[in-house]
Parts: structure tokens; sequence; C-alpha cells
């Protein structure tokens, strides 16, 4: 990926100045190993750690799962961001100014349109509070205090109410608002002229996103017989209930404190857990739990607690969940409460501690997902073919880490065979990627074993692993040799290019080889690092960052003379190469009866085997 140009220089300041430890280690316990660190990787849950913090190259890389990258794809990773908002971040971090980013035409017109989306957003919530103040709101306040949503809690979720009627918010609108305001479907234009709100005798949820804009509303019928009984903003370029969380942007700082998040279904479950010191909460929005949602929370938390009702729809919207958390890889776990019951229901009946008391007793989300399909079909024969079934769509889900984990788990409870398991369930191998910097195939194989560096150099990891997933190298050791060469020292690249390394690599190097023919048109000279700055992330990258963790140790002597070996043995390995095929082609030759052919292609191959025995 080619940078514009101005942003080089700012890149290289941003990477110069942060220190990737401290910037990691505020977000991930880190211990020294040796001159590196180590802790739990942020990107996948596990349990010992195998994620690794590289000062000398200002790199990271977990060898659980694969990750890795330069401070900006850390940041970019666990904050779910693009490069541009990464670097941002960064920026603003060591004080660096970022040249603001030339918008075209378009772009700048949607941008404006946006944020003046989120100011009229903002100034209705403000509306809708203040209304809720106001002598006219009676009723509004009555409600909430009949729901014991005391005043601490209206402010901290900004809520407002919206009178009956419904030509209220015109009034508050200039003629450009109320234009906005039927784009955002805050105010519905009647056929026959005129305007009416959508929001009508209603308790208002503004809902925020993670920086705090207004991007919809929720609202509450206060009439117990208003239908219907929630009513949301309908979809538009600034409200997407699928990507938001309700309660998220206020219970932020507590879901990062304690590491988990509990998700409960209703508006009013949410702000009456708070209200009772509950923190750590959020809740969708009226529909079920979306992958997106999970992302939200996934930078933040070690698990997620799913506190739904105990009747058959709480029960349903857990099983939904299960897949996205594996595919996730987040840990979930299940609190079910009583019958008839809501978390709000239940945390005003009995008390906090109650509620504690049952997220902690709450069941790991696969362990609840297999009890409920076995309370569902049970477990005779008919039955345990109707949970495979469902365990089918199940593992298919999980990502391939957690995929074989899953499994066993799974096998074991049911009493049947793993392997047997496997087989049924083994989803259609995805056909052989051709995008570039997806996986390199013939670079990198599931079923390698722990490679010697990782036993020398790590050997409290090495126990851990069994095999790595995606990035392990299954090259010939000389093959090894050679990419790491290159990598540390690119500027080899042209002699080995002559010397036929395009062959060795295969086509699977083709991301390697093409970033290293544009940095070396542009710096001749480029290091290790330059080139780490220009490979796209996938294999290559996470190959590269590894190897250069270690590299130190590897090449330890002259690098014109390792270089010399590396050129001897690609010329060895093409002469052995020649050999056999002449051999082929001398086979034909006979069977043709080309004789005059034969003593050519004889005479070649006798060259060739000379050359290879080390004679002159
Ligand atoms: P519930 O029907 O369980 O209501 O809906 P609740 O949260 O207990 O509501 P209260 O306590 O009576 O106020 C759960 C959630 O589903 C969404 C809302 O977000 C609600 O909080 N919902 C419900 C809708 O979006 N529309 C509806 O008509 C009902
Ligand atoms: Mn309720």
């Amino acid at each position: 990926m080619a940078l514009p140009n101005d942003n080089d220089d700012i890149l290289a300041r941003v990477k110069a100045e942060t220190d990737i430890v401290r910037l990691i280690g505020e977000h991930v316990v880190l211990r020294k190993s040796g001159a590196n660190f180590m802790g739990l990787c942020p990107f996948h849950g596990e349990k010992t750690p195998s994620f690794y913090v590289y000062p000398g190259t200002a790199s990271f890389y977990c060898f659980g799962c694969g990750k890795s990258g330069d401070a900006i794809d850390f940041v970019k990773e666990y904050n779910h961001l693009d490069f541009q908002a990464a670097l941002r971040d960064l920026a603003a971090r060591c004080h660096i100014a970022l040249p603001e980013k030339r918008l075209s035409e378009k772009e700048r017109r949607e941008r404006e349109k946006r944020e003046a989306m989120f100011r009229l957003n903002g100034k209705v919530a403000d509306i809708f509070r203040n209304h809720l103040a106001s002598p006219a709101a009676t009723a509004a306040r009555d409600y909430l205090d009949k729901r014991g949503i005391g005043e601490a809690i209206r402010q901290r979720f900004a809520l407002g109410c919206a009178p009956p009627g419904g030509n209220f918010l015109d009034k508050h609108l200039s003629t450009e608002e109320q234009k906005l305001a039927i784009s955002l479907g805050l105010i519905v234009k009647k056929e026959n002229g005129g305007n009416y709100d959508r929001f009508r005798d209603r308790i208002i949820f503004p809902i925020f996103d993670a920086k705090g804009h207004v991007c919809g509303f929720g609202g509450r019928a206060i009439q117990g017989d208003g239908k219907p009984k929630y009513l949301n903003s309908p979809e538009s370029p600034i409200f997407s209930k699928s990507h938001l969380l309700l309660g998220f942007f206020q219970q932020r700082q507590a879901i990062a404190k304690t590491r988990r998040a509990v998700v409960v279904e209703g508006n009013f479950d949410l702000i009456s857990l708070v209200g009772h010191g509950c923190e750590e909460v959020a809740a969708p929005l009226g529909t079920a739990l979306t992958r997106e949602q999970l992302r939200i929370l996934k930078p933040l938390v070690e698990e997620v607690i799913l506190l739904f009702d105990g009747d058959e729809a709480g029960l349903k919207a857990a099983l939904r969940a299960a897949p996205l958390f594996l595919a996730e890889e987040m840990t979930g776990r299940v609190a079910i409460l009583p019958a008839g019951e809501d978390p709000d229901s239940f945390v005003r009946e009995k008390d906090l501690a109650a509620v504690r008391q049952l997220l902690d007793q709450a069941a790991p989300l696969p362990e609840f997902f297999l009890e409920q399909l076995i309370t569902r079909h049970g477990l005779g024969l008919d039955g345990k073919r109707l949970i495979v079934e469902e365990l089918k769509k199940l593992v298919a889900a999980a990502s391939p880490l957690y995929r074989s984990l899953v499994i066993s788990h799974f096998a074991g409870r049911l009493g049947i065979d793993a392997q047997a398991f496997e087989e049924s369930h083994r989803p259609e191998r995805p056909s052989r990627p051709s995008r570039r910097g997806e996986v390199m195939p013939d670079f990198f194989s599931e079923q390698e074993p722990i490679p010697d560096f990782i036993t020398e150099t790590m050997p409290e990891l090495a126990g851990q692993i069994t095999s790595l997933p995606g990035a392990v190298p299954t090259l010939s050791p000389e093959e090894r040799r050679l990419i790491s060469f290159l990598l540390l020292h690119p500027w080899s690249f042209a002699a080995l290019m002559a010397a036929g390394i395009r062959d060795c690599l295969g086509n699977d190097a083709e991301i390697l080889r093409q970033a290293l023919e544009t940095l070396l048109a542009e710096k001749p000279a480029a290091s290790a690092e330059d080139l780490l700055a220009v490979l796209p992330p996938g294999a290559e990258r996470a190959m590269a960052i590894e190897i250069l963790a270690q590299g130190g140790k590897r090449f330890l002597g002259d690098p014109q003379g390792e270089l010399d070996d590396i050129l001897l043995w690609l010329r060895r390995r093409r002469l052995r190469e020649t050999s056999l095929r002449l051999l082929a082609e001398i086979k034909k030759a006979r069977d043709d009866g080309n004789q005059p052919l034969i003593r050519q292609l004889l005479q070649q191959k006798q060259e060739a085997d000379r050359e290879l025995s080390g004679d002159p």
C-alpha cells in the first residue's frame, strides 16, 4: 500500500516517537522476557502468554493467532480503526500535527452533512431533555420515578421526553433543521401538508456512538398501552441499529476497567442496572446481538456475559449469539434470570449482590449451547443426531483456532469420537485465496511442527504450542535461510534474483518480491525496517517480523559471505533441476530414437553433473 507522500514523513516521525512497549503496555500487562516483552494477546482469548513486543524492531507478534505489526497496526487492530484514524490517534499522542486530509468535493459535502446531522440530533436530544425538566412533563417524570430512575441516571443517559400531540419539534427547529429532521425520520411529512413528530408521549433515550455523537433515539411509551412499546429512529446515514450499543458510550470506562461487559436486552434493564451499581453494561437496540456489536466490546473486554430473561425468547437469543462469539474468538457466558424476571425487575426486587451472584455463576456459552440442545432433544439416538446437526452450524462458524477446541469439547460431552465428529464437520476448505496479501500456502501450513527457533528462543512457549496456526513457514531449512536473509538484507535482492530465486520462491512470494522491487527502486540500500514498513499485512509480514525479531542471532557472520553461500546453494539447486530435466528429455529422445539429440542432451547433463560434483 503506497502512502500519500506528505504522510511518509509524519508516519516516520510518529513511529520514531512512539514507544511501542509503553503504548501496548497501556492495554496489555507486559513482562520482560530477555530483550523483549510478553503478555496475554489482546486479539484472541488465551490463558498463557504468546504475545510478544519487540522494542528493537518496534513491532509485536502473537505466536497464538499470528497478529503482528507495528504501533500503527496495533492501534488499528485494537481499536478497530483504519490506517488514517490510527495514524491520527498516534500522532495526537505524540503531539505531532497532521496535515488536514484533502477531501474531494463530494467527501467534504458528505462529511459536512453528517456533521450537520449529528449537530441536529444533539440539539433534539437537548430539546427532549429540557422538556423532561419542564412543568409540562409531570407524567414522564412520575413514570421515571415509579420505575426508580433517579436524577443521576437521567443525566448520565441524557434521558428526555417527547410530549403527546406531535407538533412539538417543529417549533424548536429552523426550516433548514426541519428538513434535516425529516431526513433522519424525527419528523414525518404528512400527505396533506404539515408535519408530525415520530416520537410522541415517550421517554427518550439518545443513542450515542463511542465518540459521543447522538446517532439516533429510542423512545419508550409512557402510557402503558402506547403502541409500539419501544420505537427507534429509522436507519439513516448516521444511525445503524446493528452497529451501536445503547449505553456503551456512558459505560465504556467501567467496561474497560472490569474487562467485561454485561449485555442486557432492554433499555430499562440497562439504566436500572447502572443505577444499582452494576456499571459494566450495554444493550443492543431491540434486535438480536450482532457481530458488529460484539466488536465494539472486543477491544475492551476479556468476556461478555449475556444476562437474558429465562423465557423462550431469552434462551433463543443466547443460543443465536453463540456462533458470533466463536467467530470473533471471544469468551461469552450466559446468565439466565428466573422465570418472569428481567434484569430491571430482578435488581429492583433483590439487590446488586443477587445480580453479581447470577453473573458469577454464568455458564460458558458453548456449554450453555450444548446443555440447551440436550434439554431440547435429549441424549437418545435421534436426539444426538439432531444435536450434531445443530453443532455442525456452530462449529462451522468458529474460527479455525477455536474449531478443534470446540469439537473436542462437544465430542467429549456427547460421548462420541472427536475424530469422527471432526470429519463429519469439516467445513468445505475455502478455495485457495488468490487475493494479494492473504496467505502464502506454500510457505505456511497448519500442520507444521513447532519451528526450532521457538524451542530455542522461547522454551516456555514451546511446551504450550502443539502446532501454530496460520503463520508458520513450511520451508525447507535452505529456503527459510534464503528468505530470512532476503528480509534482513534487502540490498541482496538483485543478486539473488539474478541467481534465480524467483523460481525458488514460487508464485506465492510475489508480494514479497513486489514490495522489494518497489522499495529498492526508491532506496537501493534499504534496510529490513524499511521493508517492514512497506510490506502489507499478511503472512509475509508476520514472517518478516518474526524473522527480524530473532534475526540478529541467526546471521552473526559477514553478510557478504552468507550471500555467497546462498548464491552457491541456489546455483547448485538450479543445476540439480537442470540435470533432472535433462534426464527426462534424454529418456524421451531415446523413445523417439533421436540419436543426435540424445548426444547433445547427454553432453549438457554431464556438464551440469560435473559442476554439481564439485569438479572445475
Ligand atoms: P421487552 O419487551 O423485554 O421490554 O423489550 P423491557 O425492556 O422489559 O421494557 P420495559 O421494562 O417494559 O420498559 C426489550 C427491548 O426490546 C426493544 C427495546 O429496546 C426493549 O428495551 N423493543 C421492545 C423494541 O425495540 N420494540 C418493542 O416494541 C419492544
Ligand atoms: Mn422490563
